[in-house]
Order: C-alpha cells, then structure tokens, then sequence
C-alpha cells in the first residue's frame, strides 16, 4: 500500500534508439526527408510506407551500416533482419542460425547448441540439417529471425519479415511471431508495408509518406495481447492508417 504523499508513477522507459530529423539521400535521390522517430526499450514499433519511401534506408541507419547525410541516430547495439532472408546456401539450417555467433567469434560446437536449443519452439525440429533450398519459405524465415535474435543484440530490425510469404503462411508467422515476443520481449523496428500485420504486431505504428519518406502519423496501439486480427479496435486503426496514407500520396 502506498503511503500518504507517495505517488505511483511510472518509471518514463528508456530510448532504445532515437533518430533526430535525419535525412539520407544516394546522390540526387532523397529518401528520407527529416525523419524523427523514439523507440522505448522494450517496444514494438512498426514502420509502414509504400515502396521506395525509404524503410530499408532507415534500417540501415538504425544499425549502423550507413550514416545521415543530416539529422542525428542514436541507437543501442542493434541488429538487422534484411529484407531477403540472406542465408547461406551451402551451410545446414543449424549453422545458419547460428552464423551470427559464429561471426562474434564463438566456436561451431557452441553456436550450434545455442541454436539447436530453439529449434523445436520455432517449429524446426528434425531440420537441422536441412539445406536452405530444401526448406519452405515460412522455415526459411524462422531461421533467419532465430539467427537475428541470437545475435544477442538489444535491438531487432526487422525489414519486411514475411514480405515474400504467400497470404496463409504470412499470417501463421505473424501469429508466430507476436508469440514469439511475448515469450522473449525486445525492443522490435519493425518495416513492413502491410498495415494488418502493423497494427497486429506493434505497440506504436508510423506511417511514412512516399519518398522522400517523413513522417506522417504515430499511431498508438493499445490493444491487448494475444490480439485477433478482427478486433473491432484494430480494424479501426488498419482504416485510420490507410487513410493517413493515402493522404500523404501513399497507400500501403
Ligand atoms: N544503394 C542505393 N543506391 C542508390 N539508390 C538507392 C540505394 N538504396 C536505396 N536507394 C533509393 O532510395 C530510395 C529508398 O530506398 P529504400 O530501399 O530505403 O526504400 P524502401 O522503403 O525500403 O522500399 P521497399 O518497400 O521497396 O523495400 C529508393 O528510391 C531507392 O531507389
Ligand atoms: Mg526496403
């Protein structure tokens, strides 16, 4: 119980990462035009925009992999999902989720233990050895994400994660992965063009314009986990969001 004068007040969250009216542009092509936008440890945040506004550039930024032509990018250590699953053909599933480990130095026994302990909860049991080119899409992906997420980093970019997956399966690895992050909270930047899965998956949705991207609304998402695509309230937010979209010239 509180004492007389205590006030209960929530600790404000500390930023994950924090981008300052940031711009970046490749030569004469501006693709992000003063963008700021606060991630809080611990949330979720999508970012959604049509094609070519920008998202991958802002990824990049996030990670450290380029820097802004204006505008300041503070990020805790972060790491990036790209937008093509990047795994390498010649290596087992097992391997695979474990190279980033690998890259940070740590021995093949070791890594492959690491990823071997998560195969089963991502739906990979019995593929270890499985080559990239003989997995399904869906698999292809949860490998990908595992070895995004043994990274160890603080930070998850995630560019588009189920962008190449056919209607059903995408929604099996939405549902996976908002699981997924129950189980294991991170502080989540997450790109796609696909509102439904926006406000399925985040706590706070932003909406770029078309290139060069700005930002064009934040949109909170409160509603409870595990979420169903059909609450009322998110169905209000998916027709909020594409109407800020369109308005900005863009749709989804
Ligand atoms: N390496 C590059 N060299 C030149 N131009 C680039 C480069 N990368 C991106 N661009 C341009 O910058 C703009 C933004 O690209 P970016 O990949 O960030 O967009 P995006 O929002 O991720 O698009 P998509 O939804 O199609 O993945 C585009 O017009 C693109 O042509
Ligand atoms: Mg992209």
């Amino acid at each position: 119980m509180l004492a007389q004068g205590d006030i209960e007040v929530a600790a404000p969250a500390r930023s994950s990462l924090a981008l300052e009216d940031v711009r970046a542009a490749y030569g004469p092509v501006r693709a992000l035009d003063g963008v700021s936008l606060t991630v809080a440890e611990g949330e979720v945040v999508a970012v959604v925009g049509p094609s070519g506004c920008g998202k991958s550039t802002l990824l990049d930024l996030v990670c450290g992999l380029r820097a802004p032509d204006a505008g300041t990018v503070r990020a805790d250590d972060a790491v990036l999902m790209p937008q093509r699953d990047g795994l390498l053909p010649w290596l087992s599933a097992l391997d695979n989720a474990g190279l980033a480990l690998r890259v940070a130095g740590v021995s093949r026994e070791v890594a492959r233990a690491r990823a071997r302990e998560h195969f089963a909860a991502f739906g990979l049991g019995g593929f270890e050895a499985a080559r990239p080119a003989q997995l399904s899409g869906g698999m292809r992906q949860r490998i990908a994400f595992l070895r995004t997420l043994l990274a160890g980093r603080p930070v998850l970019c995630l560019d588009e994660p189920f962008g190449a997956l056919d209607a059903l399966t995408r929604a099996q690895m939405q549902d996976w992965l908002a699981a997924t992050l129950e189980r294991e909270p991170r502080t989540v930047l997450l790109v796609t063009h696909d509102v439904e899965e926006a406000v399925l998956l985040a706590d706070r949705v932003v909406l770029l314009s078309p290139r060069p991207g700005r930002v064009v609304a934040e949109l909170p998402v409160t509603a409870v986990r595990p979420r169903r695509r059909a609450d009322p309230e998110l169905v209000a937010l998916r027709e909020a969001a594409m109407h800020a979209l369109k308005a900005s010239g863009g749709a989804a």
